[in-house]
């Protein structure tokens, strides 16, 4: 009988069945593997056939020929050293040939220790969905697998462990899936430890609620930092689904924590403006996700954006407009989810002053100019909450005034998401911010007044057709968050005014 062996693999976050098959014939000991394995596979054969010598088995008079099926598919890495191994091991006589239903993935050592892997997850739920109902791999992915439905878990720290497991004589207990805890941390950082700012704290409200983007602009020391640092304290919980989701990514870019198999809490990716276009999309020769899908279902932050190189800047266009980035390479194209609320905050110019009602800006309109046309027209399009941050008064500084808890805000917050969560049930919408434009006159209902103000708004503002959309999803927003299920002139009225500030600051940087 040629043992079939189930194994796993990975291209991207997309993770696809492989049976290693295995057909031995008497002569000089040997492995040779076929199927379209590259180079990283092929070195499989010296790390098997010396973690055996080293766990005290032998080969044997065996010339082992190896196919890795489906034979059309490319497979790299060394995730099948663990299937490798044990159908040589199955061939040898050293563990039972029947090995149905079960299915193996990880790297082995020369010493024959079995060492982690990228992308477990996905990989675990492939398995899953293709009837498999035992998965070994790693010890140390055991628990990000475990998270898995209907799939036993086990964690194998060695060739010898296996073996003895497979024989019955000694063994291994399924991996327990962990209780996936209430979201128990909270960030220390709390919004009342912002002086005054209402207004800002207003906008991030809203853009937290309905996961628009935001932009704050304002002179140095008011505190966009700080209060960008504070956004994580207000957000929503993440569904299982969305965990799940971003788990992968981690999972796929080995930066998953020991302590938790999975990402509970949404990311919040502050990106320096030394970042490279790699590090943001992703890339590299197998592509690996960059910031943007580290950040999906969360926050991704890019403090002083003008900073940003401006061919890195436009990058974002396109994911930011489809919530996914495909990498093309060689090897394959790879796309990665990046459904991120972004976060941006500048100074409105090189000195910081200009606008301000209190400091003198010291530069040339020129200066200015160059400063802010950093950012392109198709890029602040995106930015659907613009909010100024003013000097906090000193009144607001020294003033003995409560400013608002995280707590408080994230209570509206998870109220308004609740509503959506509501509304959305049975489409792929998650928020108003993805509101398709198939549903945007369904779900937006305004009422006459509110109607005949955004008439008003469209005319006399010049908003662009992508504004006018995006302007009705916050307005959808603003209304979430005050419990009216139709749009009023308020709602607008609010919705329009965070999209003021490109006017304000841009018309003269950029042709409007
Ligand atoms: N509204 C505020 N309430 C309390 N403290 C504040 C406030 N604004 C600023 N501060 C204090 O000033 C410090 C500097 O603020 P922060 O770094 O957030 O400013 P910024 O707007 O990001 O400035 P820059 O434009 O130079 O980056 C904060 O760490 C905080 O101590
Ligand atoms: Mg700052
Ligand atoms: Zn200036």
């Amino acid at each position: 009988m040629v043992p079939k062996i189930a194994s796993i693999g990975l291209f991207g976050l997309n993770a696809f069945p492989v049976k290693v098959e295995i057909s031995v014939s008497q002569g000089v000991p040997d492995i040779v593997i076929g199927g379209l394995a590259d180079r990283s596979v092929q070195e499989s054969v010296m790390r098997i056939k010396a973690a055996m010598q080293n766990s005290g088995m032998r080969i044997g008079q065996m010339k082992c020929e190896i196919n890795l099926s489906p034979s059309g598919v490319k497979k790299s890495g060394s995730g099948f050293d663990l299937a490798i191994l044990t159908a040589v091991l199955a061939a040898a006589g050293y563990v039972p040939a029947d090995l149905d239903g079960k299915a193996f993935i990880g790297e082995v050592s020369l010493a024959g220790d079995i060492c982690g892997i990228p992308g477990a997850l996905a990989m675990a739920i492939e398995a899953a969905q293709n009837g498999i109902t035992e998965l070994y791999l790693p010890a140390e992915n055991a628990a990000e697998a475990s998270v898995v439905k209907d799939l036993r878990v086990f964690g194998v720290s060695s060739a010898a462990e296996l073996t003895a497991h497979l024989c019955g004589r000694k063994l291994l207990l399924p991996v327990k899936p962990e209780p996936i805890g209430a979201d128990s941390f909270r960030s220390e950082l709390d919004f009342a430890d912002v002086k005054g700012q209402e207004n800002v704290k207003g906008a991030i409200e809203v853009a937290a609620a309905g996961f628009h983007n935001l932009l704050m602009i304002g002179p140095p020391g008011t505190g966009k930092s700080m209060i960008a640092k504070r956004i994580p304290s207000v957000l929503p919980k993440m569904s299982f689904e969305e965990s799940i989701e971003t788990t992968k990514i981690y999972s796929v870019a080995g930066m998953l924590s020991g302590e938790s198999p999975l990402v509970t809490r949404r990311p919040f990716r502050s990106v320096s403006h030394t970042a490279s276009g790699v590090g943001l999309i992703g890339g590299g020769s197998i592509p690996r996700p960059g910031e943007i899908s580290l950040a999906h279902n969360g926050v991704l932050f890019l403090d002083e954006l003008p900073e940003f190189d401006r061919k890195v800047l436009e990058t974002l266009r396109q994911p930011l407009e489809n919530g996914e980035i495909t990498i093309s390479r060689a090897a394959g194209a790879i796309t990665y989810p990046c459904n991120i609320m972004l976060v941006a905050a500048m100074n409105p110019c090189p000195c910081g002053n200009f606008g301000s009602a209190i400091k003198r800006c010291t530069c040339t309109m020129q200066q200015v100019s160059k400063y802010l046309g950093k950012i392109s027209q198709p890029i602040l399009d995106r930015i659907d909450i613009q909010t100024e941050v003013a000097s906090v008064s000193y009144e607001d500084l020294t003033g003995n005034g409560k400013s608002e808890s995280s707590a408080a805000m994230a209570e509206r917050i998870a109220a308004a998401r609740e509503v959506q969560r509501e509304r959305y049930k049975g489409t792929e919408i998650r928020s108003n911010s993805g509101i398709t434009p198939d549903l945007l006159h369904e779900i937006c209902v305004l009422d006459e007044k509110a109607e005949a103000y955004m008439k008003l708004a469209f005319e006399k503002a010049g908003l662009s057709a992508r504004a006018y959309d995006r302007v009705l999803k916050v307005a959808r927003t603003c209304a979430d968050l005050d419990g009216s299920e139709i749009i009023q002139k308020k709602h607008i009225a609010r919705a329009v005014g965070y999209r003021s500030l490109d006017r304000k600051y841009w018309k003269n940087a950029l042709p409007m």
